[in-house]
């Protein structure tokens, strides 16, 4: 099998392409490589390459900027992906495809499930939800695993951020009314490979067009950001601990705010859980609860390297 990958710069990009190999032959691209706003540049990539296989990691993901840029942001996450789609229809290909949690207003109070009704709060969510209904649309053999609050340990992300602020400030001050769940991109990237493995063993591309569609890909249980953050100053400090390493944290109060005293150009739902029995029922894939999830990341040598080096 032929996958071509894009995004491999980016956090679940990262971890894909060290792992995706196992099943496939992988071409990975970065922006320069296959640039998702150009619609030439992904018809000549795709038809160079003519995988079996896309997987698209790639992704306007920068929220705030997204409210100033939604002109790219749209071109990047609904046309891109439906240029996508339709390039991987014209060779008989199939198309794994991810979008967000915040394709949801957040005025639920259970985990939301793929038929729940969408109404995105910002310019992100709306351009992810039009990606979407763009792959849909073009009527592919599809997967779109809707994630959440994805972290690595390595690039941008909020658990490096801690990280840092821990070793800079005293006090933390973080948002605790926003409920969610954590996702580390590499449970992400192998529950993708558990999935294709399900569907190679099934006979592949028929199989997975009988399961065309939205799927919840999540850990278990729910936090808050503020939690979160907690939970991650415990993890990297026993880390520390067991390695004989002397903590690095100035940290030592993380303060429960709300929102409010937390602006930010756009807004995120309070409440964006997501139910992830469908993709149990059709692929017999769960990811970790979120602390284990958290904890095994947290275990990652990089981790405590990056922590420790933040803070010189
Ligand atoms: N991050 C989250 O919290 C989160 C939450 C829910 C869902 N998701 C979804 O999960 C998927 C993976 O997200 P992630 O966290 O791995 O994102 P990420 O770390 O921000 O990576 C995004 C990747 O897309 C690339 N990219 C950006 N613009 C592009 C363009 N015009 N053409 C080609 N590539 C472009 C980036 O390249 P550069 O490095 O060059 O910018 C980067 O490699 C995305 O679909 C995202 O919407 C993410």
């Amino acid at each position: 099998m032929k996958i071509l990958l894009t995004g491999k710069t980016g956090q679940l990009g990262w971890e894909l392409e060290r792992i995706l190999p196992s099943v496939g032959n992988v071409v990975a691209f970065d922006r320069q490589g296959l640039d998702l706003a150009d619609s030439n540049s992904i018809r000549r990539t795709v038809a160079e390459i003519r995988p079996d296989l896309i997987v698209n990691a790639a992704a306007y993901t920068a929220v705030d900027q997204a409210e100033d840029k939604p002109d790219l942001a749209h071109a990047v996450n609904a046309e891109g992906p439906g240029i996508l789609a339709e390039e991987a229809k014209k060779l008989g290909a199939a198309l794994i495809h991810y979008s967000t949690d915040y394709v949801f207003d957040g005025r639920k109070t259970s985990p939301y499930k793929e038929d729940d009704p969408t109404g995105p709060l910002n310019v992100y969510g709306r351009t992810k939800l039009a990606g979407e209904r763009a792959v849909q649309a073009v009527g592919v053999p599809h997967l779109i695993f809707r994630t959440s609050w994805v972290y690595s340990t390595r690039g941008k992300n909020f658990l490096l951020t801690i990280l840092r602020l821990a070793s800079e400030r005293e006090e933390l001050r973080i948002v605790n009314d926003q409920i969610g769940c954590p996702n580390w991109s590499r449970c992400l990237a192998e529950a993708t490979l558990g999935v294709i493995n399900r569907i190679s063993a099934q006979g592949g591309v028929p199989f997975l067009n009988k399961l065309s569609g939205i799927y919840h890909m999540s850990g278990t249980g729910q936090t808050t950001w503020c939690e979160f953050a907690v939970m991650i100053l415990q993890n990297v400090t026993n880390q520390l601990e067991v390695s004989d390493t002397p903590s690095v944290f100035k940290a030592k109060r993380v303060i429960p705010i709300s929102t409010s005293e937390f602006p930010t150009r756009a807004k995120r739902p309070a409440y964006s859980v997501l139910d992830n029995r469908k993709l149990f029922e059709e692929f017999g894939i769960t990811l970790p609860m979120w602390s284990i999830q958290l904890s095994n990341a947290c275990e990652m040598p990089e981790l405590a390297r990056a922590a420790v080096y933040k803070s010189r």
